[in-house]
């Protein structure tokens, strides 16, 4: 194709839209034998119930899946106490999340965000050609109240809060979150994606405020991201509406039957959950005692700052040169950090090592450099 035509082919819809244009950069992923503690999955296989159903699932492989995804939402209804027309099942919450910003935003509109939040929203409402708004947590991680109930905010179509926050790993109490959706007039879309490793969940408010939507994954508490499940939960208006755009058979059919089968086996999970708890007091520990300091964390990951001296993207760099992978923030104000999701036992041994030893190796370099 000519340089022309692709140019005409691709000129944006939108204005805000032009700068996603260009093809993402993907780094190549981790590899096999890599340590991967980049983006928040859980190491642990499925239960064996699960991982049955899967394969027996596989057999119905030349059907499409049940449309509406009807008896995954039933089984979600029963095992939270909700109607199953207060229920929607997404190939992975990110999927209800770009469903939720199609369905409440037009060009021109503006959303809010708990900022450093999730940063996968920024991209969804420049999809949309709306104005994202970052709200600053307050002191300590803390919801801000009076900038999100006046200001700017205010005139959002709606506000995204994830609880636990990702990437500060830090949870706002359940009474907060009432009292926000209680005050404000604004739809709050509450992300649980960690809630499972949290002390409290908020699905409680759902039958409470009628803008509220509560959002949940299979990803990280259940051993499935590479499955996609997730579930929006609210008001059957607004969660009529999402499905009224959804895609046509938007989840495969091992993902149905998965689903299923975690729902009626979430108690297999316990110690998963557990080991991940625990793991993650234990790594706070070791990274605290090499000089980091650690946000506490009340999700399956950590929000370190690195030991002064370097920033996070340089550690990250330096861990990935021994196959050991960790995210950094650069861009959302987080330069000195690093995020490492919490995985086995043996995995976040080799990660303290690698990191203490790097570490080290700066000590006489950085004297060097300061004293010239
Ligand atoms: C806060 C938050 N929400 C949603 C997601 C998306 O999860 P999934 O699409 O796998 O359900 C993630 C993944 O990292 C996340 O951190």
């Amino acid at each position: 194709m000519s340089d022309a035509k692709l140019t005409d082919v691709l000129s944006p819809l939108l204005e805000a839209t032009g700068g996603l244009d260009a093809a993402p950069s993907s780094v190549s992923g981790a590899k096999h034998r890599s340590i991967k503690l980049d983006t928040n999955e859980n190491p642990f296989p499925l239960p064996l119930p699960v991982m049955q159903s899967a394969i027996a699932a596989l057999k119905h492989h030349h059907l499409y899946p049940e449309d509406d995804n009807v008896g995954l939402r039933e089984a979600a209804a029963n095992a939270y106490g909700f109607d199953q027309d207060q229920v929607i099942a997404g190939n992975g919450s990110s999927e209800l999340l770009s469903v939720i910003y199609k369905a409440f935003l037009a060009p021109g509109d503006s959303v809010a965000m708990l900022s450093p939040g999730f940063s996968f929203n920024r991209k969804l409402a420049k999809l949309q050609g709306a104005r994202f708004i970052e709200v600053e947590w307050g002191e300590s991680y803390t919801l801000p109240m009076k900038q999100l109930l006046s200001g700017p905010a205010q005139d959002a179509k709606f506000i995204v809060l994830s609880n636990p926050n990702n990437p500060s790993g830090t949870f706002v109490p359940v009474a907060d979150v009432d009292s926000l959706a209680a005050q404000s007039n604004r739809l709050i879309v509450l992300d649980e994606a960690y809630v499972d490793f949290a002390p409290d969940d908020a699905l409680r408010l759902v039958n409470r405020h009628p803008n509220l939507l509560v959002l949940r994954t299979f990803s990280k508490s259940y051993s499935a991201a590479g499955l996609r499940i997730g579930f929006g939960f609210g008001h059957p208006d607004l969660i009529g509406r999402l499905r009224n755009i959804q895609n046509l058979f938007n989840m495969n059919v091992i993902a149905h039957a998965v689903g299923i089968s975690i729902l009626s086996n979430r108690r297999a999970y316990s110690n998963n959950h557990k080991h991940i708890k625990e793991e993650r007091e234990r790594v706070t520990t070791a990274l605290s005692d090499l000089g980091f300091s650690v946000i506490p964390s009340h999700a399956n990951f950590l929000l370190a700052r690195v030991p002064p001296g370097r920033n996070g993207t340089w550690l990250q760099t330096s861990l990935r040169a021994e196959n050991i992978f960790v995210a950094a923030f650069p861009e959302d104000g987080l330069e000195d950090y690093i995020r490492v999701s919490i995985g086995k036992k043996d995995e976040m041994d080799a990660f303290i090592s690698a990191a203490g030893r790097i570490l080290k190796q700066l000590v006489p370099h950085e004297t060097s450099v300061t004293s010239q």
